[in-house]
């Protein structure tokens, strides 16, 4: 794959994205198994068609399998320090028409892809996330013709991932928590191609 799209506006990045191998699938169950990291998270496993209970040869099969039928636009991506080491991953998955997700319903006709960002406990904290998550939008629009991006994070749980995601480009599509009022629940957040040709 070209990988034109990894860390391409930065001149020393701290975080590479480059697709999974076959050798990072026990990195990944591990990062699924820490409490920590999917206390707001989740495996999309509608969206995955495979999850940390399918076991290595069965998940590297059903994802070779989805990756050959649907292309780019469904990729396992993993974080990776300079030196190769993961730290973290993030997946992209195209959304059929009629997807809902809460009162959200992907708009009828334009190509849209959902995709989240998780990274080990020890590196929060340091922008890896943002540098991460904004190569992962740039493969989408690059790699892929997709025309709209969508994340779903825990609006009042998550905040690091609701800035992470706001600092990539997202525009929530949920009002502002007001002062004093609790709101709950993962909400989707946007970012169209048109958005992403301005800020990139
Ligand atoms: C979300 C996640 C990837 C963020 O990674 P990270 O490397 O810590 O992110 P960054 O350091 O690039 O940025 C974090 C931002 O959130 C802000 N932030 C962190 N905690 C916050 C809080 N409690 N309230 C408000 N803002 C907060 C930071 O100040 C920073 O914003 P800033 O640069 O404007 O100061 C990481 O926390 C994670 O893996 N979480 C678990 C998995 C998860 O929930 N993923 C999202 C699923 S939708």
């Amino acid at each position: 794959m070209d990988q034109s799209w990894v860390a391409s506006t930065m001149a020393a990045p701290n975080a590479a994205v480059t697709e999974m191998e076959k050798e990072d699938l026990p990195f990944l169950r591990d990062l699924w198994h820490t409490p920590e990291v999917m206390r707001y998270a989740d495996e999309f496993p509608g969206l995955r068609h495979w999850s940390k209970a399918s076991g290595i040869a069965r998940a590297w099969d059903a994802y070779q399998k989805w990756r050959t039928e649907l292309g780019s636009k469904y990729t396992q991506l993993i974080v990776r320090l300079p030196n190769g080491t993961p730290i973290g991953e993030s997946f992209v998955a195209p959304l059929r028409e009629g997807f809902t997700f809460g009162r959200w319903k992907k708009p009828s006709g334009v190509r849209a892809v959902m995709g989240d960002i998780k990274l080990v406990p020890a590196y929060w904290g340091r922008g890896l996330g943002t540098e991460a998550m904004r190569q992962v939008v740039r493969f989408v629009f690059i790699e892929t013709d997709c025309e709209l991006f969508v994340v779903p994070p825990h609006v009042s749980g998550n905040p690091a991932a609701v800035r992470v995601y706001e600092k990539a480009g997202f525009v929530p599509t949920f009002a502002k928590r007001k002062e004093g009022r609790r709101e709950g629940g993962h909400r989707i957040m946007e970012l169209r191609r048109t958005r992403f040709e301005e800020l990139y």
